[in-house]
């Protein structure tokens, strides 16, 4: 090989990482469609820049031709959830879709096995596969998934080892560790109050959908079937709203169907 353009090598990886973040932000979007719990918080992607390519490749002793294949790390992405729970939930998402766009050929589970670091995440390598230039390429790519406080420690402890050259001073380590343990704890908090946290998430949806329910009917009793006292049913929606009880709102809102429904205003 001659000289090696990286912009250009680059190329098909950064297409990788703009399809697959667009893939999982839709996995994403379709929980939220659903009104259910998205095991998918975040999801962030990035193509190594050459300059940390080229270090790594230097540091392991690979031949610079040969790094694009060698190295598994090209392509990143990085998954972010709200629970521990939600961890084998992606997993098992992107396990679906093995023999179609993401072929699972390693995992690694950095949260059963914490690293001596701290460091908890779960890997996944995969091969994706994608058109690029009318040809089928098919390249690696790592998925890290973790949740919002792992990934908290991760940030903040890749930016110390950065600053320290990977060699962090002996009572740095011991804190960062003892952080690790502190994230790690207020995960497991976190599970237990996780039931609760699911019921308030549902409580505004339910309570979002039916003030969108509420707003359709009061404008179309309106402009459409001309009820001419509609200015005191605002009223009344705004004194309920202003209360808060999702059980007023609902009784609220079905009297409302209902006049729609006599006035044949129910589906415009
Ligand atoms: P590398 O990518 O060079 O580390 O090779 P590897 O695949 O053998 O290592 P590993 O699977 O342990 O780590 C892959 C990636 O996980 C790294 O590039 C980091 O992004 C992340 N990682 C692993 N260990 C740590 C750690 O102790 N601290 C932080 N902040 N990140 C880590
Ligand atoms: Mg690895």
């Amino acid at each position: 090989m001659g000289i090696i353009n990286w912009n250009t090598e680059l190329l098909p990886y950064e297409q990788a990482v703009d399809e697959i973040v667009l893939k999982l932000r839709n996995v994403q979007r379709e929980f939220k469609r659903a009104q259910v719990h998205s095991p998918i918080e975040q999801v962030e992607g990035r193509v190594k820049s050459i300059a940390s390519l080229l270090a790594k490749a230097n540091s392991r002793n690979i031949p610079i031709d040969n790094a694009l294949d060698v190295l598994e790390d090209i392509a990143g992405i990085r998954i972010i959830c709200r629970f521990v729970e939600d961890i084998p939930k992606v997993v098992n998402i992107i396990r679906s879709r093995s023999d179609y766009d993401m072929k699972i050929i390693q995992e690694e589970d950095y949260i059963t096995n914490t690293k001596s670091s701290g460091y908890r995440s779960y890997h996944i390598t995969i091969e994706y596969k994608l058109m690029f230039e009318n040809e089928v390429r098919i390249l690696k790519c790592e998925i890290q998934i973790r949740t919002l406080a792992m990934n908290f420690w991760a940030t903040i402890e890749h930016s110390l080892r950065y600053k320290y050259d990977g060699n962090l001073p002996e009572d740095l380590k011991i804190r960062l560790q003892n952080c690790a343990e502190a994230a790690f704890q207020l995960d497991n908090e976190m599970t237990t109050i996780r039931g609760e946290l699911l019921q308030a998430q549902k409580t505004m949806r339910t309570q979002e959908f039916l003030v969108n329910e509420i707003v359709k009917n009061i404008h179309n009793l309106y402009a459409y079937a001309k009820v001419e006292h509609m200015n005191d049913f605002n009223k009344e929606f705004m004194e309920i709203y202003q209360d808060g009880n999702v059980e007023k709102l609902s009784e609220f809102n079905n009297k409302l169907e209902t006049m729609a429904e006599i006035y044949n205003v129910r589906y415009v």
